[in-house]
C-alpha cells in the first residue's frame, strides 16, 4: 500500500501550545502507512475575497501546498467555544477562489486539546460543520477531545500519559484505514 501524506494544522501559535505538542505525538504514534508534515498558518495573511483575482504570494503557496496532500488533520484548541482565529484564516484562504477548494474531497480527522476538562468539544464540533460544507470527509469515530492538557507532557514536550498515548495510536490507526478508505471509494 503506497503511503499517504497527510498535512497536519495547529490552531495554535503559542510557542509551548499544548496543541503542538499533541500534532508531534500523533506523528510519533501514526502507523507507516501515513506520512504526516505540520503545515505552518500562521505567516498567512487575513483572508480578503478582494485578493482572489491577484492573490498574495502566501495564499498561492498554501493553496499550492494543500493539493500535494492526501488528508488533513486539525489539531486544534479552543477559543471562546470556537476554532481559533488562525485556524478558520487557514480554513478560509485554502477554500477560494470560489470553485477552487483545495480543501475538497479530502479525508481528514478532528484532534482537539483544552486545558480544560470538556478537551475542546465546541471548537471540534465548530471545524466539523465548516468542513461538511467544504466536502472534507471528516472520520466520525473516534472521536478526540483531550482535555486535562497541562498534564499531559514533560517540560520537553514529550507525552507522559500511557492512557492517552494508547487512545492516540488507535485513533491514529483508525484514521489511516478512514484515508485508505476514502481515497480507494
Ligand atoms: C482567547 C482564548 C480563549 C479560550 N477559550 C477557551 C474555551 O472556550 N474552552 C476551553 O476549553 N479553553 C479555552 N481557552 C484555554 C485554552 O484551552 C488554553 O489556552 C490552551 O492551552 C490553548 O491551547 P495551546 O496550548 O495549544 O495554545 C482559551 C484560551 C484563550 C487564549
Amino acid at each position: 500500500m503506497s503511503q499517504k501524506k497527510i498535512a497536519v494544522f495547529v490552531g495554535s501559535l503559542r510557542n509551548e501550545s499544548f496543541n503542538r505538542k499533541m500534532a508531534k505525538a500523533l506523528i510519533k504514534v501514526s502507523p507507516d502507512s501515513l506520512k504526516l508534515e505540520i503545515v505552518e498558518i500562521g505567516e498567512l495573511p487575513l483572508y480578503n475575497q478582494d485578493f482572489d483575482d491577484k492573490p498574495p504570494v502566501e495564499y498561492t503557496r498554501f493553496r499550492e501546498a494543500l493539493k500535494k496532500f492526501d488528508g488533513v488533520l486539525f489539531v486544534t484548541p479552543e477559543y471562546n467555544r470556537s476554532v481559533p482565529a488562525v485556524l478558520k484564516n487557514a480554513i478560509d484562504v485554502g477554500s477560494r477562489p470560489y470553485g477552487q477548494s483545495a480543501w475538497n474531497g479530502k479525508p481528514g480527522a478532528v484532534v482537539s486539546v483544552s486545558v480544560g476538562a470538556i478537551g475542546g468539544f465546541g471548537a471540534n464540533h465548530h471545524l466539523r460543520q465548516s468542513l461538511v460544507f467544504l466536502n472534507v470527509p471528516t472520520m466520525p469515530q473516534p472521536e478526540a477531545y483531550i482535555g486535562n492538557a497541562a498534564d499531559l507532557f514533560d517540560d520537553k514536550g514529550n507525552l507522559i500519559n500511557d492512557s492517552t498515548r494508547e487512545f492516540i495510536t488507535k485513533f491514529m490507526q483508525a484514521f489511516a484505514e478512514w484515508v485508505a478508505r476514502c481515497r480507494a471509494a
